[in-house]
């Protein structure tokens, strides 16, 4: 039996306090370029923004955080700024995976590893294990992620394991695959810096997330901020397919 609850082949549930919330956290550079700052001060900054949120998330509940820090296509910026986050990463999981451990939480990372440098990819895997069997909130950094990528390689991981699958495999034999495997679907999306977009994020997972955005940039996105994303999640009505009278009915 499948861990979570499937949005298309279930009907889940729908919890108050969102009990996954993923961010793409966007608006750095434009928060940066307002001060007259070079554009890695946004990402700088945006750092302190990530204690803030993950400290919030902690004490309101969220049980799984998934932050969008690299896409599989931020490769395409120019080559210092790429340089920068790659080293901002690096230096994120030398000084800060103590201090997360400390904090019961569970990290992982999720994207295609295969472009990073050997330091790096070491790190990564130090910190996950490090962490392994925290049971706090479980923080997940998507890094050189793409939402194709990752149902890409589900699909060529469940055939090299499962060749008879090949014509045919079902919702539940690709998702074990799948890069979040060990979270549920998300339930609240946030995308901070006015863009009203995925880029390429969790494109499976997605199916039935809330939908979020705001104008803040991701630098000035604190506690307040994240409670008003929380607000109005709290506000929808989420159907998965039915009717609202149905719903009524069903509480009534
Ligand atoms: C998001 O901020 C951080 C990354 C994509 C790594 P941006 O760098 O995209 O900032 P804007 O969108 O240019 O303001
Ligand atoms: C999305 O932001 C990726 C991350 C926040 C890591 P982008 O700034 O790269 O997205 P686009 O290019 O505006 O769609
Ligand atoms: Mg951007």
């Amino acid at each position: 039996m499948a861990l979570f609850q499937s949005s298309t082949r279930t009907i889940p549930d729908a919890p108050a306090v969102p009990r996954h919330v993923a961010v793409i956290m966007d608006g750095n550079g434009r928060w940066a370029k307002q001060r007259f700052l070079p554009r890695v001060a946004g990402h700088q900054r945006g750092v302190e923004t990530v204690r803030e949120v993950v400290k919030a998330c902690r004490e309101l509940g969220v049980e799984y955080l998934t932050l969008f820090a690299f896409s599989s296509e931020n490769w395409r910026r120019p080559a210092d700024e790429v340089s920068f986050l790659m080293q901002l990463f690096l230096k994120m999981l030398e000084r800060e995976v103590a201090r997360l451990h400390e904090n019961n939480i569970r990290l992982k990372i999720i994207g295609d590893r295969s472009r990073f440098d050997a330091q790096l990819g070491r790190h990564i895997v130090e910190a996950e294990q490090l962490t392994a069997n925290n049971d706090g909130l479980t923080l997940t950094i998507a890094a050189n992620y793409g939402g194709r990528w990752d149902i890409m390689q589900a699909a060529q991981a469940m055939l090299r394991d499962k060749p008879e699958l090949c014509g045919s495999f079902s919702e539940t034999e690709l998702e074990p695959y799948l890069s979040m495997h060990y979270a549920p679907e998300p339930d609240l999306f946030i995308r901070t810096g006015g863009e009203q977009r995925i880029s390429n994020f969790l494109l499976w997972q997605l199916a039935y997330t809330e939908l979020y955005f705001t104008d803040t940039l991701w630098p000035a996105f604190d506690r307040a901020a994240l409670e008003a994303a929380i607000h109005s999640y709290q506000a929808r009505e989420r159907r998965f397919g039915r009717t609202s009278e149905q719903l009524k009915e069903q509480s009534a």
